[in-house]
């Protein structure tokens, strides 16, 4: 393979000049090689390789129990997917935080063995040793701030976070010290709008949002979520695109019908 084949055209100055232009950025997860070969194909601007895999890939109730294996496997299957969209892998929990050289080979591992474009983790002050190792090293790094699902034992539910005047300022600190550390972007999860907006604005770098409003520089959603495959899934957020939980229900029904009655295959289906 040709260096020039695995860059992909959407780059980190790109998407800086998205922001400069106020051009908005669209961003999906994707963990399998044919959902990321139809977003990209259908012009998103980020791929994530989210760490939710562990909720809509594998059934787990938290993000915890991802292992950095199992994300290094959804990684290699969308980047070999993928043409134009940045990819970026999430880093899972327990592989950065608390040890900045842990946080190294981890991002190493995941940028060696999935071939993606960068990597995102969760937190603020707490990780910025970890975030500065790893952007020292040259790979790109996003952050995410606000609801960090990887903290969900500490915080107690997935409710609305940076509601209180304390929780907002740390995380307007956090998000400047996440842009010096030289995160390429931010994600911010379910904050107030005018908290996300101020943040949009008060800092260098492509911010985007997931239930953090209009004022970001981008958006984010679950492909699962956006395309109602999970319909016990409802925050105020989430816009459905599509039913596919409809679809997908009454086009295996149809084929039961067809196996059971024989109907399936019929002559010209047959060798
Ligand atoms: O893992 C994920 O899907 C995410 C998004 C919700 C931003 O981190």
């Amino acid at each position: 393979m040709s260096v020039e084949s695995t860059v992909r055209p959407v780059t980190t100055s790109r998407l800086a000049e998205m922001k400069q232009n106020g051009e908005k950025i669209s961003m999906i997860t994707s963990y399998d090689f044919s959902m990321a070969k139809i977003v990209d194909a259908a012009g998103i601007d980020i791929i994530l390789v989210g760490d939710s895999a562990a909720n809509v890939m594998a059934g787990y109730e938290t993000t915890l129990p991802i292992t950095l294996d199992m994300m290094i496997y959804h990684g290699r299957c969308v980047t070999r997917a993928v043409k134009r969209a940045f990819v970026v892998v999430d880093m899972p929990f327990g592989s950065y935080q608390g040890d900045p050289k842990l946080a190294l080979a981890s991002a190493v591992r995941i940028m060696k063995e999935t071939e993606a474009d960068g990597v995102k983790l969760e937190g603020g002050v707490e990780v910025l040793e970890s975030i500065k190792m790893i952007t020292s090293a040259g790979i790109p790094v996003m952050g995410h701030l606000g609801l960090t699902p990887q903290s969900i034992h500490q915080f107690g539910t997935y409710g609305v976070r940076a509601k209180g005047e304390a929780e907002a300022e740390k995380l307007i600190h956090d998000a400047q010290l996440l842009s010096q550390a030289g995160c390429f972007g931010i994600v911010l999860e379910k904050i107030p709008s005018a908290l996300a907006a101020r943040v949009t604005r008060e800092v260098p770098v492509p911010v985007i949002g997931i239930g953090a409003g209009a004022g970001t520089d981008g958006q984010v959603l679950v492909v699962h979520d956006m395309l109602g495959m999970n319909k016990g899934f409802s925050p105020k957020f989430l816009r459905r695109y599509a039913d596919l939980h409809t679809i997908m229900t009454e086009a295996v029904e149809h084929y039961i019908g067809d196996v059971k009655s024989g109907d399936f295959p019929n002559e010209n289906e047959c060798y």
